[in-house]
């Protein structure tokens, strides 16, 4: 598929963003104004459970380019479009698999986002002119109430600048939208901390392109037989790719990161090793856990919460990759974390951080 730019997306016009903070102001007052901007064909950042997303009309194609512009994203990726009641489905799929009222029933609301065969009124700019849509209902209150406002469904990246970490705080989002979009809607940190779980149904069985907080067992619970894109843990290869987005380098820190294998103390001595070789104009930064935390000494040493607790480093991990970047880090070592059930959305997004480079 070519990589191409909408036309519009260089350069992207100053916008008099305006900023609610949830926490401290009218809330009612704050969704009414935010769901006419919707309506108007503005764009709006909104939190989520799993991250902050950049939300449009998902019917107007005028509205959906402003997504493209203000990310800077490349327009052969599709959106995601968020729904607050399964009745909108109707207007949106051609069909809804049973599977798929089985996964709705079992993980609606919640960090779940289904493909399915779109309806003729998706724009194809939403779709990236696919014949499929991916659809999620999003369990956090304040992504209801906003999409409730906005009475449309809502195509809605995560709201980060293209390529960098998503968002999971409001401090993410003013770093990388101030000016780009109409308003920004801040509430507390995101709490699952990386994006939801794609899953295609309408592969049999179904296939998990994007590993997310409803796990691959949680699925197979419900459904039973699931396929897993082989590109959740590895590197795939262009012509292996079915989910647009697998093939860009996402979540990345600015410095280089790389990720330490083998146990524990191998992990310490190849990351300690790696930070005393460096020059004294890199500046080397270490991502370590609770258990391991005493073992560096050198660098900016952050944890990425405890080994025992995948949930927790999750919810940590685009925070320190960001903090890195604020903190002038050029060589970043991070040490592997085992694959499990648990940690596998965690383990692609952290893979994907380093691309794939290990030592
Ligand atoms: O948690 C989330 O899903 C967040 C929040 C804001 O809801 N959104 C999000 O959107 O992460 P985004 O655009 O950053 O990631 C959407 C992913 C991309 O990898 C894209 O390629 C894939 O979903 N995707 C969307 N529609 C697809 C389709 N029809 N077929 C295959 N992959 C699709
Ligand atoms: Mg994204």
């Amino acid at each position: 598929m070519p990589e191409q730019k909408p036309e519009n997306a260089q350069p992207v016009p100053e916008k008099d963003t305006q900023i609610f903070d949830l926490n401290a102001e009218d809330v009612k007052q704050a969704m009414a104004v935010c769901g006419k901007i919707i309506q108007d064909g503005g764009t709006v950042v909104f939190p989520t459970e799993t991250v902050y997303g950049l939300g449009a009309n998902a019917l107007s194609t005028d509205a959906v380019a402003q997504i493209y512009a203000a990310k800077g994203r490349p327009g052969d990726n599709p959106l995601i479009v968020h729904i607050y009641d399964t009745a909108q489905l109707k207007d949106l799929v051609a069909e809804v698999p049973d599977k798929a009222k089985k996964l709705a029933d079992a993980y609606w609301p919640g960090p779940l986002t289904m493909i399915m065969k779109r309806s003729d009124k998706i724009p194809d700019s939403v779709t990236a002119g696919l014949d499929t849509v991916g659809i999620r209902f999003p369990s956090h209150p304040m992504a209801h109430a906003f999409l409730e406002a906005s009475d449309r469904p809502v195509a809605a990246p995560s709201a980060n600048i293209s390529g960098r970490p998503s968002p999971t705080k409001g401090q993410h989002v003013l770093e990388d939208m101030l000016g780009k979009v109409d308003a920004i809607l801040i509430a507390d940190e995101s709490d699952v901390g990386l994006e939801s779980t794609v899953i295609d149904m309408t592969t049999e069985p179904p296939t998990v392109y994007r590993p997310g907080g409803i796990t691959v067992e949680d699925i197979k619970a419900v459904i039973g037989e699931v396929a897993v894109s082989p590109g959740a843990v590895k590197p795939v290869e262009l012509k292996e790719v079915r989910s647009p987005g697998m093939k860009y380098r996402h979540y990345a820190p600015k410095g280089k990161m790389v990720i330490a294998r083998g146990s524990l103390d191998e992990m310490a001595d190849k990351i300690n090793e790696g930070i005393r070789k460096l020059h004294p104009d890199q500046k080397g930064a270490i991502l370590a856990t609770d258990e391991t935390l005493d073992r560096y000494h050198k660098g900016i040493i952050l944890s990425l919460g405890s080994r025992k607790d995948p949930s927790e480093m999750s919810h940590k991990l685009f925070d320190c990759l960001r903090a890195f970047d604020d903190l002038g880090a050029t060589d970043i070592f991070a040490e592997d974390i085992p694959v499990t059930n648990d940690t596998l959305a965690l383990i692609n997004r952290l893979y994907k951080a380093a691309g794939y480079t290990f030592i």
